[in-house]
């Protein structure tokens, strides 16, 4: 068993350095399969998701060796064209694979994801954009079979919703298929943005990328890039809301205030004091927050990944706050361990109703995915007594030196287990 043991009560202060952005890097690493040769990837973040993204490169071919936050892959002329069940159950962007396997061998076999804690998560709009640039999909025995049987062409795709996974696999496609791609209704997170100008190093034509129409226009051949990761934003906001929910005084730097414009103009409506620089912020933390209304969106609306963290600084708020999640259809699994803690918050349709209270109080607590993990971390910080949150491995996941991170902002917090 993981876990990660807090004994709340201390205040955070001091300086924290974020590292690349998970939710950058694991597509990156899918964008060298494009072209064969060495590629080389800075800032890249010691977590698991990587590590798993480097099994699956591995299992097609690929190889990937890290030194420090550098990674070097290593990418063969010939891919082999499928990747099993255990490694996409273990990390759903495995199915990125797809857009990348179609455009530069035909065919690809991925295992079909499966649901999860936030929800069913279909595949559809993924399939339905490549679907139109030419590639024909059948399941069979829980594997999807797909091919391109005259190759991948440009095409006029409108997505349904703004899915990210959808924009970068038709992204990925679209580089080296033949003509023009038109992906309208397209994610515009920065972490997509970084993807398009790592493709645009390698030779890709694409332009719109960071707004809602993407224009790709197919190149035959890329080549190996060089890239530095784009800052992870999710890493800034949570020890932003862990200086915040312990009245600290905490910078993070080496990051990009502007990625998280909406989280941090609800933290300082929450009564925290924000300031911002080129590429850090500070937030001074009040001494109780206040309750705050906020609404998940995609970008740049408040990010679905910082919201637990978000409910667990306004679980001590002085009122109620009301919070609704418009990008997944049920991530309310948290809400249930953070009443353990004597929280006072429960979900209603898609709505959260947070009632805040004067104090948490610590016991074990189960960490179902890491943002829940990150955000009943940041409530034990703030607990009576010790927290124990289980399921540190989800914290392992997406988050480069959690722990020792936190320590050295003050934080009486260690790791339990292997
Ligand atoms: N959706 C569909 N059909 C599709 C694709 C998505 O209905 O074909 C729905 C999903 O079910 C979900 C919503 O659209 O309700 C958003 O999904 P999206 O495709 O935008 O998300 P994703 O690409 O699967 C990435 C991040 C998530 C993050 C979301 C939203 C990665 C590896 N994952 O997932 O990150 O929550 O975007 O911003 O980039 C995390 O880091 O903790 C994490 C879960």
């Amino acid at each position: 068993m993981r876990a990660i043991k807090v004994v709340g009560g201390r205040s955070l202060h001091g300086t924290v350095a974020v590292l690349g952005a998970k939710n950058a890097v694991l597509k990156h690493m899918v964008a060298t399969l494009l072209a064969p040769g060495t590629h080389r990837l800075d800032n890249v973040p010691e977590i698991e998701d990587v590590a798993i993204m480097a099994e699956v490169l591995r299992h097609l071919g690929a190889d990937g060796e890290r030194s420090g936050n550098r990674l070097v892959v290593e990418v063969p002329e010939d891919l082999r064209p499928e990747t099993p069940l255990d490694l996409v159950r273990r990390m759903r962007a495995s199915i990125l694979v797809l857009g990348a396997l179609l455009a530069r061998r035909g065919r690809a076999r991925v295992a079909f994801p499966g649901g999860d804690d936030f929800g069913s998560r279909p595949i559809d709009l993924h399939l339905e954009g490549l679907r139109a640039m030419g590639a024909e999909f059948e399941l069979r025995h829980g594997v999807l079979h797909a091919e391109a049987p005259r190759g991948l062409h440009g095409a006029d795709v409108y997505l349904e919703f703004p899915s990210v996974g959808a924009t970068e696999n038709l992204l990925l496609a679209a580089v080296l298929a033949d003509g023009v791609t038109t992906i309208g209704n397209a994610a515009r997170e920065p972490e997509l943005e970084d993807l398009a100008a790592y493709l645009g190093k390698m030779g890709a034509k694409i332009e719109g990328a960071g707004t809602s129409t993407i224009v790709v226009h197919g190149v035959s051949e890329l080549t190996p890039g060089a890239h530095r990761v784009i800052p992870d934003r999710l890493e800034a906001g949570t020890y932003a809301a862990a200086a915040a929910i312990t009245g600290g005084d905490v910078t993070i730097t080496r990051c990009v205030p502007a990625h998280l414009r909406m989280e941090l103009t609800k933290l300082a409506a929450a009564g925290a004091e924000v300031t911002t620089g080129d590429d850090w912020f500070r937030v001074v933390g009040p001494e109780r927050p206040a309750p705050v209304d906020f609404a998940t969106l995609p970008y740049p609306g408040f990010h679905t990944d910082m919201h637990p963290q978000m409910v667990a600084l306004l679980s001590v708020a002085d009122g109620t706050s009301i919070v609704t999640e418009n990008v997944y259809a049920s991530r309310f699994r948290y809400l249930g361990e953070l009443n353990r803690l004597g929280a006072d918050v429960h979900a209603d349709g898609q709505h959260v109703v947070v009632r805040g209270v004067e104090r948490l109080s610590g016991c074990e607590v189960d960490g179902c995915d890491i943002r829940a993990a990150a955000a009943l971390t940041i409530a034990g910080l703030r607990a009576d007594g010790e927290t124990t949150v289980v399921g540190a491995e989800h914290i392992d996941r997406g988050y480069d030196g959690f722990v020792a991170k936190l320590r050295a902002l003050g934080a009486a917090v260690e790791r339990l287990g292997e």
